[in-house]
């Protein structure tokens, strides 16, 4: 199954965004540590969440979908600790049921989180924050074991920071007797959005949004009726999309505040960002992009999850741009797709220098991971000419009917399961 795009067109129109992925994966397995119905609202239609959803039900946990986006789950009837299938261990956030379980039951085995293309993905901060709180932890057979007679507060503080280990470890306090203090915490809209959940069920957690968590541990959580967050990344995704196209689009259901440093950042580039209370327009049509230094840092700096899709529309910017990526140590292998498509850019160590060039051409392209997919897409309906997409199902991991919102925006995008169909559409693009 692959992509087939028809590029050229600027995007106009106004698309809809889903529920936070990164938020919904954190959020979905703290629900199971209530023994009462909790109703989850908002929660994307991926495969990501779909995968978790189905692990949690492993557990024998209760997972009631309603709807595409609404989820019932009730923890009461778990019965196994060991979260592990194969399609767990191809995605990251199934290490989210290692602090929930910790925290409920003292005791989890998760399969070791699949390393990503974008770099090792270590989880020793995790591991360093369960044996705080008085977890033995261990690894084996790809397996990570945590376990505790007791859990008890205590003061962490991150060598790095982490969204990841910041959540996980929130959790498995949850319940820990006493103080816990998590210390150079991340700050994303997603570690917010899953302390407010855990508060809603009874959870006592401050400071969420800043790099000082503090959780005092209480005795049981109750049921709770939680909407997920807008998901910042995809807003940004299809933000960047109107830009790179020269097209103006309105990205609605957001939260302008999450966006700020990538509508400062496009606005810089030359666009026009207007925000409204729950929307914001990005303007670039018959403007002039310029060039700009891109620096990503956890939030509120610009999000390593928006690198590919600024690179590409700093690709056809007046002028020579550099993207920094201090977060993760192998995020560029998109580049050389895209100088496939006769971009002008070089990579030294984690710095990618971006000359800009007057216009993109089509090719044939192999989505690496989930953001540099969702960025070659970009690129490809920037292009002049015809383009394919392979490897779309990292693609589908984040982004909630990708096709049919760019399609909606105008975009000449297609899915096709084989050569022939790919020669339909793009027979039937050229006519249109
Ligand atoms: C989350 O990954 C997101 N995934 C990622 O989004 C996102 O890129 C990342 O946060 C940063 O914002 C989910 O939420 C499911 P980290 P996570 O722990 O938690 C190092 C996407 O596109 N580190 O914040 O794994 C790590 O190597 C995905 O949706 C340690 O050294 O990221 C990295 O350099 C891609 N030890 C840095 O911290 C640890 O124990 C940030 O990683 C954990 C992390």
């Amino acid at each position: 199954m692959e992509f087939v795009i028809k590029g050229g067109k600027p995007l106009h129109g106004e698309t809809a965004i889903a529920g936070a992925k990164n938020a919904a994966l954190g959020l979905l397995a703290a629900s199971i540590m209530a023994d009462e119905d909790v109703f989850v609202r908002n929660i994307p239609d991926v495969s990501d969440v779909n995968t978790l959803l189905e692990a949690i039900a492993d557990t024998g946990a209760r997972v009631k979908r309603i709807s595409r986006h609404e989820v019932l789950m009730n923890g009461s009837s778990i019965r196994s600790f060991i979260v592990n299938n194969r399609y767990i261990r191809r995605m990251r956030a199934g290490y989210y049921m290692l602090g929930a379980l910790l925290g409920k039951y003292h005791y989890a085995e998760v399969a070791l989180p699949g390393g990503c293309t974008i770099g090792s993905r270590p989880i020793d901060q995790h591991l360093k924050g369960f044996e705080a709180l008085g977890a033995k932890t261990s690894i084996r057979n790809s397996m990570v074991l945590v376990e505790a007679s007791e859990l008890h507060g205590s003061n962490i503080y991150f060598d790095t920071v982490t969204v990841g280990a910041t959540i996980n470890v929130m959790m498995a306090a949850v319940f820990a007797k006493g103080r816990t203090v998590l210390e150079n915490a991340a700050r994303e809209p997603h570690v917010v959005d899953v302390a407010n959940f855990l508060n809603s069920m009874g959870a006592r957690i401050k400071g969420a949004g800043t790099d000082v968590i503090r959780i005092d541990g209480v005795q049981k959580l109750h049921g709770t009726d939680y909407s997920v967050i807008p998901d910042q990344i995809e807003a940004g995704t299809f933000m960047a999309a109107a830009a790179a196209t020269r097209g103006n689009v309105l990205v609605k259901n957001v939260i302008p505040k999450h966006l700020e440093c990538i509508s400062q950042k496009l606005r810089e580039i030359g666009c026009e960002v207007q925000e409204y209370d729950d929307s914001v327009r990005v303007i670039a049509e018959n403007r002039p992009l310029r060039s700009a230094k891109i620096k990503t840092l956890p939030y509120p700096g610009f999000p390593t999850d928006m690198q590919p899709q600024i690179a590409v529309v700093l690709a056809t910017a007046r002028g020579t741009s550099t993207v920094n990526e201090t977060i993760f140590e192998n995020r560029f292998k998109y580049v050389d797709e895209l100088n496939r498509m006769g971009t002008n850019i070089s990579v030294e160590g984690n710095i990618a220098i971006i000359t800009g060039v007057p216009e993109l051409k089509g090719a044939q392209l192999v989505a690496p991971d989930l953001r540099a997919g969702a960025a070659l897409v970009i690129a490809a309906l920037a292009a002049d000419g015809e383009s394919v997409v392979e490897e779309i199902n990292y693609i589908l991991r984040g982004y909630e009917d990708f096709v049919e919102k760019l399609q909606l925006l105008g975009g000449s995008i297609g899915l096709a399961e084989s050569e022939e169909e790919a020669r339909k559409f793009f027979l039937k693009a050229g006519i249109v």
